[in-house]
Formats: structure tokens, sequence, C-alpha cells
């Protein structure tokens, strides 16, 4: 048996493909693609809402929030080092998303304007992010499922914090509720767009969802997100900014408007509100970080040569 017949066999039976497992290069090649961007999306991530960590309201507020960065970070850590075992190094994966070889979530480009953004962030962004990563619980490649099942349980408490901000503003002043509306306006339909173009548009689906990349497609993640969060503002008071949107008796769906596309592909093509300030940053902090990370390995040099003499 060939390593493309262990191959085709494994996804055929929903098994999973490991780092030592023969794959194709393709598949290879797109995985490094996605867990890197979903890697570089989770840090660069931490710049919105870190904004507001010195701006919390309440201390209780301020600790949450640490602690939500934090967790960003490690999600990161943790799909960077399922990125390592297909054969590509951390230090490489920087490099391109430094230099713009290789992207990060377009909702990271907006910008946070009012505490009521980091409600909206965690009810919508994450909202959205957990619709997408318990998804990809399922995915064909083993170290990317299993990263998934420990990202999605911290991502719950992600999206609940968000929303236990939100539902404390609604129920506030008016100028409260106001604030909680204007961050639903922006931040609804870039929390759309995570999901990917549609379908008909995706370079990618059709290859990941044959290799069970991608257990759902773009359209569907984002029907299934749309379905769930609707009632969710309902219950908060917010009213989302699609004249279009109703549900549909007959397929038990909610139904949007059009995505300004041309806006997605604007800001994934880098011409997002914070495009170049998010990577400005990221850079920032990897140059000044570098002592860090020559002091580790100087350390860990000396501890091996120490076991080695
Ligand atoms: N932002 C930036 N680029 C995007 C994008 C987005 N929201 N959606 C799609 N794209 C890019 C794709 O990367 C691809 O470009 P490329 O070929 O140059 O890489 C192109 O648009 C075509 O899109 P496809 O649908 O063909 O691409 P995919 O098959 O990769 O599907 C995806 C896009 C659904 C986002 C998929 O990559 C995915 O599921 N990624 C993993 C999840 C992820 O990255 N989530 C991002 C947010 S993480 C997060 O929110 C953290 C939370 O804690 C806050």
């Amino acid at each position: 048996m060939t390593g493309e017949d262990r191959f085709l066999e494994t996804i055929e039976a929903d098994d999973k493909v490991e780092p030592r497992d023969w794959m194709p290069d393709g598949y290879r090649k797109t995985l490094i693609r996605q867990i890197a961007q979903h890697a570089h999306s989770e840090v660069i991530g931490m710049q919105p809402e870190g904004n507001w960590i010195t701006r919390a309201p309440t201390l209780m507020r301020k600790i949450i929030l640490m602690a939500k960065v934090q967790d960003e970070a490690g999600h990161g850590l943790y799909l960077y080092s399922a990125a390592e075992t297909l054969g590509v190094s951390r230090d490489e994966l920087q490099h391109l998303l430094h230099t713009g070889k290789q992207k990060y979530s377009s909702i990271f480009n907006y910008p946070t304007l009012s505490w009521a953004d980091i409600g909206a962030i965690g009810w919508l962004v994450d909202g959205a992010a957990i619709v997408n990563q318990i998804a990809l619980q399922q995915t064909s490649y083993g170290p990317y499922a299993r990263a998934m099942v420990k990202i999605c349980k911290e991502e719950s408490f992600h999206a609940r914090q968000g929303y236990s901000i939100l539902l404390a503003l609604s129920r506030g002043s008016e100028a409260q509720r106001a604030m909680m509306q204007d961050a639903v306006d922006r931040w609804w339909w870039p929390s759309l767009m995570m999901f990917g173009p549609p379908d008909a548009e995706s370079t990618h689906t059709e290859q990941s969802m044959e290799w069970k990349i991608k257990r759902v497609t773009n359209d569907e993640l984002r029907q299934r997100f749309v379905d769930q969060t609707v009632p969710q503002g309902q219950h908060l008071g917010v009213t989302f900014p699609d004249p279009d949107l109703a549900y549909d008796e007959g397929t038990g769906h909610w139904m949007i408007g059009d995505i300004d596309w041309d806006e997605f592909w604007a800001v994934v093509k880098g011409d997002g509100r914070l495009n170049r300030e998010r990577i400005a940053a990221k850079v920032r902090a990897w140059e000044g970080g570098a002592w860090v990370r020559e002091a580790a390995t100087a350390y860990a040099e000396k501890v091996n040569l120490r076991r080695t003499a």
C-alpha cells in the first residue's frame, strides 16, 4: 500500500493524519497557510483588546480582559506548535507575517473605540471564532484538531465575558445603551466577513472539504453564526445594522442582506483602517523581544551543554 493509499484511506475513514504520515504537498501547504493564519490572528487579535486593559471600568473587568488576552497568546503558541509539526519554523512564520506574505483575520484591522467594543468583540468575534473552531475540531490533521479542543474550551469563556459586558450596558443608562448599539453597528458585518468569501468565490474550500481540512463551508458556518446570534442580540435589545435581516419560516434560518465584499477584499489586501499599525506594532514587539529569545536560547544551550558534559 503506498503512502497516498494510506492517506486516502485515513481521510475516508475520518481518522487523523499525523505529522510523520505521508501527505500530499498541497495538503501540507494549505495546512501551513491556514494554521499560520489562525495563529497570526490570535496574536494580532491581542492588540485591539489590549488597548482597553488600562481603561477597563472595574478591577474585575480588567482581570477578566487580561485573562482573555493572555489566553489568545496561548492559542497563538498552540497553533504555531501545530504548524511547526508540518516542517515550518516559528521564525519563518513570523517573517512571512511581518512581510505581508501571510495573513491574519481581517477582523483585527478595525479600531476599538469604546468599552462596548470589548463586549462586541467577545460576543461577536469570539462567537464567530467558536462556530468556526468547533467545526475545526473534526479537521483531518491531528495536531490541528487537538489544538482546537483546548482552544474551544477557552473561547466559550471569551464569548460569555463579552456578552456579559453588553448585558451590563443594556441594563445601564441611555448613553450606555447607545454605546452598545454603536459597537454592534461597527462590528456586525466585519464579524460575518471572518468566515471568508462566499463558497462560490472561495479559492480553497472545495479542496479543503475533500481533504476534510474544512468540515463545513464558509457560507454554512456564517449561517450557523447568524442563526445563533440574532436571538442573543434580541435579548440585549440591540438592532442589527441590516434592514434585510428577516426570519425565514420555511428554512428556519435568519436571512441577511448583502455583505460588502469590496470592503472585505480591501481589508484583506491591506487597506483596512489599521492594517499598517497592527503589523508595525507586531514587528516592534518581535524586535523588542529578541533579547528574551536570545537569553532563553543561550540558557537552554548552557543547560544542554552541562547535561552532555
Ligand atoms: N481575513 C483574512 N483573509 C481571509 C479571510 C479573513 N477573514 N477569509 C478568507 N481569507 C483569505 C484566505 O486566506 C484566502 O487567501 P490566501 O489563499 O491568500 O490564503 C482567500 O481569502 C480565499 O478564502 P478561502 O475561503 O478560499 O480561504 P480558506 O479556505 O482558508 O477559508 C477561513 C478562510 C474560513 C478563515 C479559514 O482559513 C479558517 O477556517 N481559518 C481558521 C480559523 C481562523 O483563522 N479564524 C480567524 C480568527 S481567529 C480568532 O478570531 C481568535 C479569537 O480568539 C478572537
